[in-house]
């Protein structure tokens, strides 16, 4: 066996809209693990990529006119671009409308076909296209989706199936066997009962819509989403090509980060595929939980997405990535807001890193003329922060196999804070002061600066850009052997003699006020009503018909609409009603061109309080279809006058 491998792969995201900070989180966790395992000298392959096929990419792109590729190459751009900007490492990014990719999913369907593991037969069923999911009527919840609410489409076609119920013992056995294979165990479980309910066959072909890869036995037949996706993970090292050796140098090492939401497709699907195919099922799945914001789960509809983008142009990727790996809890949900980054940088980074780094430095500068001497005796108190040093490599290990980054920090942080203490308790600029004290304060000032080198070491695969800058200030650009992770072990890796160059300040503080009526996310009630409706899970609250005739709906036809400064999301519409005529502010402007609304009849709810958004009165609210990434308003069917009547 020659290097250590290490496999580590991110969901291939649907191109159907721009990235949020959701999709960084799996992005920057699957990153921090690739720098991680470098570090310690491991041969890495990072994969991410996008999901480019199925329907629901396939409606994405009518609604915006393009054809399906012109519209997710746009996209795709966009994610190439959040990665570049986030410091994301990865070594492939994969498409699945390469050639490379869709040649490695029809060999492998051919191979399982070969094998006699897919039939067909007349799929009757339900269907989740934004999940791009088929559901049985008794998965079904309230007759909506089980997974995201929204409502399921009946499909009726003659589509192939996956001979799946045929593998289901094999899959429990091997969940039983690698207690790793799933995490966390709280997912591990579900997926066991899930299983031990019954497997049923997957169908994994469709014919009413063409955009995704040919069936390569029936090219009427295009191949279920999820299966052409799940394939991925080894198309990109070559499955199905002349040249297999990263196939067979990486698989099956892979470790799968996902979020909760597909943790199924990746501990069932997925196994099963492969286990038809003869390869191995991968070595490790880790579904995390949700990132949430203020009002739950990020979506258009509520206007709660927030740009990863706009945060890094704020706050800088490396305070970006801290927070999210810091703030989300092991296996469960967090919750992102402005202020609790904002807190993070200020407390952990600022305070705890920076301050750290910037005391270091200035006494070295005042109190040595910026020249590090070498440490002389060591006491109590400097044995005391050199035990509190050696225990985070181990623990930070341990933290981060088991995919705790929390924890991780945490135990860096733990040294970070005993150093600062440190400073309190030996108090160097007492020190200074005292002639014959001269030898204590180079033993301190030393440990100081040593503390500072091996917690750097140890942030760099979370926050990739900060030990250039720490390397500059503490003059160790050019001592390359004081800056692996094997030099974690020395204390005392720092030579003596080494030149201090302070510098900025690593982490600014960000005054808290100046977040006021400047946010990343619109809390505007910016929402159609119709948006609230599909998006909360029911409350199936019923209400008289007297009560639904307090809502007046009338026809409004638009005269003029035009973007609000400084929004992304928002319209300001003139509409009239028959002689009546309103401003009205939407949330729409993602969706349609002010230059496309001219003429066209909506409809409004006419008896709306009026609110102020972003200083204009808007009166009266406008009624859209939105369902995940689509919205579409809502128009009378036939020609009827504005200002009519809607019941
Ligand atoms: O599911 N919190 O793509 P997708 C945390 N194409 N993570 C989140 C999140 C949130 N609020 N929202 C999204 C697909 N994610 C398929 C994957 S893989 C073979 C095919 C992350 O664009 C999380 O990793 O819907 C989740 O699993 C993924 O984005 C879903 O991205
Ligand atoms: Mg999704």
């Amino acid at each position: 066996m020659g290097d250590k491998v290490f496999y580590v792969t991110t969901p291939i995201y649907y191109p159907s809209d721009k990235l949020h900070i959701g999709h960084a989180l799996t992005t920057t966790m699957a990153d921090t693990l690739a720098r991680y395992k470098r570090l310690r000298g491991y041969d890495v392959y990072f994969l991410t990529g996008s999901d480019e096929h199925g329907q629901k990419i396939q409606r994405r792109a009518q609604e915006a006119g393009l054809e399906p590729l012109k519209f997710v190459d746009g996209i795709v751009a966009t994610f190439k671009e959040l990665w570049r900007r986030l410091n994301i490492s990865y070594d492939d990014f994969i498409r699945t409308t390469e050639p490379r990719h869709m040649h490695a999913v029809q060999i492998l369907l051919r191979r399982i076909y070969e094998q006699g593991d897919i039939y067909k037969a007349t799929y009757e069923g339900w269907y989740c296209t934004p999940c791009e999911t088929f559901f049985t009527e008794r998965q079904l919840v309230d007759g909506n989706c089980p997974d995201c609410g929204r409502p399921v489409e009946l499909l009726k076609e003659e589509s192939y199936f996956f001979r799946m119920s045929k593998y289901a013992d094999r899959l429990l056995q091997h969940i039983k066997d690698n207690p790793d294979f799933i995490q966390p165990a709280s997912r591990r479980n579900e997926m066991i009962s899930f299983i031990e309910s019954g497997l049923e066959d997957l169908c994994i072909s469709r014919t009413t819509f063409d955009w995704g890869i040919p069936f390569p036995m029936d090219t009427g037949h295009v191949v279920y989403v999820w299966f052409d996706a799940l394939t991925n993970y080894i198309s990109a090292l070559g499955y199905g090509t002349e040249d297999e050796s990263l196939l067979h140098k990486y698989w099956p090492e892979a470790v799968h980060l996902v979020g909760k939401d597909i943790v199924r497709f990746h501990t069932v699907i997925w196994p099963i595929i492969l286990m038809a195919a003869g390869l191995e099922p991968p070595r490790q799945v880790y579904g995390h939980g949700w990132l949430l914001v203020e009002g739950g789960k990020m979506s258009k509809s509520k206007g709660n997405v927030v740009d990863p983008m706009v945060l890094i142009d704020r706050y800088g990727s490396d305070a970006i990535r801290y927070f999210l790996l810091r703030e989300m809890p092991y296996g469960s949900d967090g919750v992102y807001s402005e202020e609790a980054l904002v807190n993070r940088i200020n407390t952990d980074l600022a305070n705890d890193f920076g301050n750290l780094l910037s005391r270091t430095t200035a006494m070295i500068e005042k109190f040595n003329q910026g020249v590090l001497a070498a440490p002389v005796a060591s006491e109590p108190l400097d044995e005391d922060l050199k035990a509190v040093a050696r225990k985070v490599p181990a623990e930070l290990d341990a933290a981060l196999n088991n995919f705790e980054f929390s924890r991780a920090l945490g135990a860096i942080w733990r040294l970070v804070n005993r150093a600062n203490k440190y400073i309190e308790e030996t108090a160097p600029w007492a020190l200074a002061k005292d002639p014959t004290k001269q030898p204590r304060l180079q033993t301190v000032l030393y440990n100081l600066a040593e503390v500072v080198r091996q917690a750097t070491i140890m942030v760099e695969p979370f926050m990739p850009g900060v030990p250039a800058r720490v390397w500059q200030q503490l003059g160790l650009a050019d001592v390359p052997e004081a800056l692996t992770w094997k030099s974690l072990s020395v204390w005392g890796a720092i030579p003596a003699g080494i030149k201090i160059r302070r510098g900025a300040p690593l982490f600014p503080r960000i005054d808290i006020k100046n977040l006021e009526g400047d946010k990343t996310v619109a809390t505007e009630a910016t929402v159609p009503a119709a948006a609230e409706a599909t998006e909360a899970k029911p409350v199936e609250e019923e209400i008289t018909i007297e009560e639904f005739a307090r809502v007046k709906l009338k026809v409004a036809q638009v005269l003029a609409a035009e973007k609000v400064a400084k929004t992304d999301k928002l319209l300001k519409l003139e509409v009239k009603m028959g002689d009546e005529k309103r401003t009205i502010v939407a949330g729409i402007a993602l969706h349609y061109q002010p230059e496309e609304l001219v003429g066209k009849k909506v409809v409004i709810v006419a008896n709306l309080k009026p609110a102020k958004l972003r200083g204009i009165v808007s009166q009266g609210m406008v009624l859209a279809a939105v369902d995940d990434d689509a919205l579409s308003l809502i128009t009378p069917e036939k020609p009827v006058d504005d200002g009519a009547q809607v019941r």
